[in-house]
């Protein structure tokens, strides 16, 4: 039972073979969490003077980020491990030359859509296919409240998509909405935009979804509050004009990232692992807690607070795995990472069933029906629902494709390091289309399951 990953590269893309190789073991970092890099170069940009960064992830969509900032006016630079970030000051955007790609990555365009909303620029936002197709109109309307204005192209569902133009109005005028969807992104957007105007902006949350804006912007020194109401909605109120101050800022370890070994350790027999410095904040860490009911080995150890997040080292061990019917109140806090989650149900012995994930299909791919077909081509016994799959697993390994089809990754991330953790537990292996896309969230995603697969316990 040996065999490390083999790849084969044609024209951009990185078709990958994974095989079953023998227990995972050792200890392990993974790269800095991407919703924290993304708002730590976004708020640093427009804070006045000079803020340092480390543990920064380094990976496409937040380089993208970054030089969307650089375009915009800040200066963003790499010394050793410490990112400099020489702020603008809130309102000092400039207006960028050219057009501004940003490739893969939802966060960077709804983010800095909401940055551009309240400044006196004009900008437009392009993105590779994946991106192409992914909805704007939920950023558009309420930006448009505040007196931004759009031109965007229309996909061919009728719905906004990019390539698209915003006009910001300063100063634009504060906005109390209520979110239509549970999304961080959306909120994150307003409240970006609500930093340069006067007044208070107020998002209204019905669903908690993940709290770095708000914890990032507190720390920067924003008048941000946060209070629930008897209905359990949570209101998030800023005051602008806001004056952000430099910060020094660790990033943790991102537990989207840290996802895939720790499923990865409780599928393959005799794995005994240990994943350092993981940001294990409760609105991230749903799919950790949801996998411990499954009866996954998982502990934290060290539990700790780096720059305002809660973080632990995760210590995960070869577990017998039950199929469970995951709440769908749970989906916000591991939105991410349905697609892992499917393959440890596909080992799990007996049915998982999960529901009210309506915004699965439009991630970087329709994550659901990505996952089905991919785990179908497998053998594995599924069922796709509007809202969910269904999935029951036999306990065993997967017996694999007889055709040896590769699985498609479409674009997305997580749909190829998820099925090459499949590899690791299908008889046959599993060869993924296109492992590429790992680079906007996990550079060296191969290289960390070769180490794991050559530690020693
Ligand atoms: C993110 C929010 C989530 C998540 C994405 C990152 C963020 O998106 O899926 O990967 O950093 O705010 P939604 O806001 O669309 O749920």
């Amino acid at each position: 039972m040996t065999s490390k990953p083999t790849d084969q590269t044609t024209a951009g893309t990185k078709t990958v073979s994974f095989a079953p190789a023998g227990p995972l073991a050792g200890r392990i970092m993974v790269p800095g969490d991407k919703s924290i890099s993304h708002r730590s170069l976004i708020l640093s940009a427009l804070a006045v003077g000079k803020s340092q960064i480390t543990g920064l992830l380094e990976g496409e969509d937040v380089l993208a980020t970054a030089a969307a900032l650089r375009a915009m006016g800040a200066t963003i630079e790499k010394s050793g491990d410490v990112w400099t970030v020489q702020g603008v000051g809130v309102g000092g955007l400039m207006q960028p030359e050219t057009a501004i790609d940003l490739g893969n990555s939802g966060t960077s365009v709804r983010l800095l859509m909401g940055l551009v909303a309240s400044h006196d620029i004009s900008v437009t936002f392009t993105g590779d296919a994946s991106l192409s197709k992914r909805p704007m109109g939920r950023v558009i309307e309420p930006l448009s409240a505040m007196g931004a204005e759009f031109t965007a192209r229309m996909c061919s569902d009728g719905k906004a998509c990019l390539p698209l133009a915003v006009r910001g109005l300063c100063p634009a005028v504060p906005l109390e909405y209520r979110l239509p969807v549970a999304s961080a992104q959306v909120k994150s957007a307003i409240l970006l935009a609500g930093l340069n105007m006067p007044g208070v902006t107020r998002v209204i949350e019905p669903v908690l979804t993940r709290d770095h804006s708000e914890t990032m912007l507190k720390g920067f020194g924003a008048d941000l509050t946060v209070e629930t109401d008897k209905d359990g909605n949570r209101i998030i109120s800023l005051t602008g004009e806001a004056e952000l101050l430099p910060q020094k800022i660790k990033v943790p370890g991102d537990p989207s990232s840290a996802a895939f070994p720790v499923v990865a350790a409780l599928l393959v027999p005799g794995s005994n692992i240990v994943v350092e410095n993981v940001g294990i904040n409760p609105t991230r860490a749903g799919l950790f807690e949801v996998l411990q009911k499954m009866g996954g080995n998982i502990i934290y150890k060290k539990q700790r607070t780096v720059g305002g997040e809660p973080v632990a080292d995760i210590h995960v061990k070869h577990s017998k795995l039950t199929g469970i019917d995951v709440p769908a109140d749970i989906a916000p806090s591991m939105i991410d990472e349905f697609p892992v989650l499917f393959i440890a149900a596909a080992l799990a012995e007996g049915t998982t069933t999960t529901s009210g994930l309506h915004e699965l299909r439009v991630k970087e791919s329709d994550r659901l029906n990505q996952m089905a077909e991919g785990l179908s081509l497998l053998g594995v016994d599924v069922t796709e629902r509007e809202d969910g799959l269904i999935i029951v697993g036999s306990g065993e390994p997967i017996s694999g494709s007889k055709k040896k089809t590769a699985i498609k990754t479409a674009l997305d991330h997580r749909i190829a390091m998820s099925f090459a953790v499949a590899g690791l537990v299908t008889q046959t292996g599993v060869t993924v289309d296109d492992m590429s896309p790992t680079e906007t969230s996990f550079p060296g995603f191969a290289d960390m399951l070769a180490t794991l697969q050559g530690g020693t316990k």
